[in-house]
């Protein structure tokens, strides 16, 4: 039987509750599913370790991750510590150490949940967001600091090869989906080096891949896509500042920031894979009990589906949209007014009682 060992990861702000929600909910799955079995052990790196340890997580803590079959994270963000030393020292460590350069975002209305679109329609997205250098490579500096010359610069770095194994890994997931179509996002109008390339490789890849249908749009143009005619999208293939905000955009067009899953994945299984919510630490409800863990439990079926056990993640989906469908219980940002345990319960038992 197989076991996976998942590292769990809460972090700062709400991540610790949603990630303790979650791992009641992948429980629930392993005990219903049966076959397989997950041994957790949680990290309790982030910004309060921070202020015990100077660093965000130990130095040697890649070292300690590494053997684990999966990370379960939470969120990091803490007001009290600026956003680049939160991120740079613990989320984007990892991604970056373990060259988990596809991020995968899907977007879909969840069965209850109420779209602001008038005319969602079959809102059914992946955006697969190249996750290691790009706009967010941390090239530059600046210099004369304070000096009315002061120059600030902000590299984006694209090599060929960053290129094509993204763009490589949007195809192979779109061959999977039903609708097998590809849409590539760029800017080449405007920054004609690295866009331009995005372009190039797209186009010389595409013969690889004849059955996946394909077409391209102007990122500017993609927001006006989105938003009126949301079924001409299957996957979406963009850089890494490109694709964080359409990732927000499709996150709001599916109805909650709350319910949107996102991985990050070392495709080749060379390193561990990251599986976290969209949302963020929010800090305004730390506490409260009130965080949707949805997003949480979305990114808990992603990951059991990465590693291998799809059915057992579809068997957490089918449960999420039971809930969601019943309109009760729901957190506040999905118009209820329940708490994180209410709906976690819910969950829990719409797995355990199903009969399939
Ligand atoms: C995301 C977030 C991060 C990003 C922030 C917190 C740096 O917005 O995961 O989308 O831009 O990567
Ligand atoms: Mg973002």
């Amino acid at each position: 039987m197989a076991d996976y060992r998942i590292a769990a990861i809460g972090g700062d702000g709400i991540g610790p509750e949603v990630v303790r929600a979650g791992i009641e909910v992948l429980r629930a799955a392993e005990q219903r599913e049966g076959g397989f079995s997950l041994t957790f052990e949680t990290f309790p790196w982030g910004s309060d370790y921070y202020f015990e340890h100077s660093r965000m997580m130990p130095d040697d803590g890649l070292e300690t991750l590494k053997p684990f079959d999966a990370i379960y994270f939470g969120a990091v963000g803490d007001m009290r510590l600026p956003d680049d030393v939160t991120l740079w020292g613990l989320r984007l460590k990892i991604c970056q150490g373990f060259d988990q350069y596809a991020n995968v975002r899907p977007a879909r209305v969840l069965k209850g949940v109420t779209s602001p679109l008038r005319n969602p329609g079959n809102l059914d997205w992946v955006i697969v967001r190249e996750n290691s250098e790009g706009e967010y490579s941390g090239a530059g500096g600046r210099v004369h600091r304070g000096l009315p010359e002061e120059v600030a610069v902000d590299a984006s770095v694209f090599t060929r090869t960053g290129c094509e194994r993204i763009q490589r890994f949007a195809f192979e997931l779109a061959r999977k989906r039903p609708r097998k179509k590809l849409t590539l996002v760029t800017k080449s109008n405007a920054q004609r080096h690295g866009m331009v390339m995005w372009d190039e490789i797209f186009a010389a890849l595409k013969g690889d891949y004849p059955d996946v249908e394909t077409d391209k749009v102007l990122v500017d143009a993609a927001t006006v896509r989105m938003t009126l005619h949301p079924d001409s999208l299957d996957v979406i293939v963009a850089s890494n500042l490109h694709a964080d905000i359409l990732s927000d955009l499709a996150a709001a067009l599916s109805g909650s920031i709350g319910v949107a899953p996102t991985a990050n994945l070392n495709p080749e299984g060379r390193f561990p894979s990251m599986f976290e919510p969209i949302h963020g630490s929010a800090p305004d409800i730390v506490g409260k009990n009130v965080a949707n863990p949805i997003g949480t439990f979305w990114t808990a079926a992603f990951m059991l589906e990465s590693l291998g056990e799809a059915k057992a993640g579809a068997r957490i989906m089918r449960a999420v949209e039971r809930v969601t469908s019943a309109g009760s219980p729901l957190t506040p940002d999905l118009g209820g007014n329940a708490t994180t345990d209410d709906v976690t319960r819910a969950v829990c038992e719409a797995i355990a009682g199903e009969n399939e």
